[in-house]
């Protein structure tokens, strides 16, 4: 442990990253990587691939507390599948290109006019390994899915072409490796796998005829309530915030590279980190009002140990507790901001979109 901060600062040093971790001064990255000039680029539909910062709803209602009470009740009402209590970051990026949030693999069924909006492929839980086991699809998988659907000519290659395509990866892979007992100290190599597999996703997808992928960074993990929780919802773990600085660092690297080697593709970092941070410690919803009081607290609560935000005893009787007011708290559950907590971060997020997706 001691070895790997001690690496991760040394590396973090040395490219000016250090002041990131925990604390309220962090380097100003231009958190889109636009290495070149880009066309006039109006997307006509949107495609999705991840985990459940993007999922909608394709997640199965058998596995997911997002298909329970109160997910969703502030939008679209009731439980729809998306891990918040509303819209996430896949609605507001779909609103902000105009588009109609697209509709998930899963319920594609429900008709061919939905497709027109594009699709999403992403689940809650997976990343670019299995997850749990294989339960859930991961992310090449889900190109698979996309591969299949152009195959069977539901969408061409000039669809691609035409669309913005979002990838969200924000740290399934790290839990699980945790959770079957990787050691911290080989995590370092751990990150650099998953990297070394999201930049083989990220070719395929470009491969299929992508031209604007926007990929996200990774949120900054130490603060999400499932690890402030020991110290009552105050204090980000570090630890974890500087393994998730090195992800970044290498993500950047990776989307450089990536960047440096084609003709008019373009790969964008969506800044999580910098997005969640710069919310944390502001605290203002989206219109800049001083709303998130106390950002690291989350609005569902499961109500003790081995409960959740959704779950329920044999009786039926909740064993959550639940925030007064959803719009004045920045974390739903134990990972997952609110809608609010979306809505502010991707006010921080325009401009960049804005740059990105839109103009130059
Ligand atoms: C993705 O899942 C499939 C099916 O479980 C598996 O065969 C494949 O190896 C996985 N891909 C990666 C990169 O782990
Ligand atoms: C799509 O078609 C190509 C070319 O025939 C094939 O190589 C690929 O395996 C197919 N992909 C899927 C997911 O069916
Ligand atoms: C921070 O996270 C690491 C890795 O998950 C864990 O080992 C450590 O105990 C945590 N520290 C605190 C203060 O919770
Ligand atoms: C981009 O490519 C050029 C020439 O091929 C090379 O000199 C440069 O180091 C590359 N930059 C990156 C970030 O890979
Ligand atoms: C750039 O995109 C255009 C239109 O999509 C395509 O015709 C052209 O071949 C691409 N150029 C390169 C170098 O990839």
């Amino acid at each position: 442990m001691e070895f790997l901060i001690i690496f991760f600062h040394c590396l973090l040093l040395t490219t000016g990253y250090l002041c990131v971790q925990g604390s309220s001064h962090h380097r100003h990255q231009h958190h889109f990587h636009d290495s070149r000039q880009v066309y006039g680029f109006r997307p006509t539909k949107l495609f999705v691939f991840g985990d459940s910062y993007a999922d909608t709803g394709n997640i199965r209602k058998s596995f997911a507390d997002s298909w329970k009470e109160p997910y969703g009740s502030t939008f679209p009402g009731k439980p729809a599948g998306r891990f918040s209590d509303g819209r996430i970051l896949t609605d507001y990026l779909a609103k902000f290109l105009g588009l109609k949030s697209p509709v998930t693999y899963t319920w594609m069924n429900l008709g061919k006019q939905k497709w027109l909006n594009g699709m999403n492929f992403a689940y809650g839980g997976s990343g670019v390994f299995n997850t749990f086991g294989d339960l859930l699809p991961n992310m090449s998988t889900q190109i698979d899915f996309f591969e299949k659907l152009m195959n069977d000519s539901v969408y061409t290659k000039w669809d691609l072409q035409s669309s913005a395509v979002l990838v969200s990866l924000t740290g399934n892979d790290y839990g699980t490796y945790l959770a079957n007992g990787g050691a911290f100290q080989g995590l370092a190599s751990f990150i650099s796998k998953v990297i070394n597999q999201l930049e083989v996703n990220l070719k395929r997808v470009r491969r299929l005829g992508a031209r604007k992928i926007v990929v996200t960074s990774l949120p900054p993990l130490g603060c999400l309530p499932r690890s402030t929780e020991t110290s009552s919802f105050k204090k980000c773990n570090i630890t974890e915030n500087i393994a998730v600085s090195y992800h970044n660092l290498l993500l950047q690297q990776a989307v450089a590279k990536l960047n440096n080697k084609t003709g008019n593709s373009t790969i964008s970092i969506v800044d999580l980190f910098r997005s969640f941070t710069t919310v944390i410690e502001q605290k203002q919803d989206y219109l800049g009002n001083l709303k998130f009081e106390t950002p690291l607290k989350p609005c569902c609560i499961g109500k003790s140990d081995g409960y959740f935000c959704g779950s329920v005893d044999d009786k039926g009787a909740k064993m959550y507790t639940l925030c007064h007011d959803p719009k004045s708290v920045f974390f739903w559950d134990s990972s997952h901001p609110t809608e609010a907590g979306w809505q502010a971060m991707f006010t921080t997020l325009k401009p960049s979109f804005d740059r990105i997706l839109k103009y130059q």
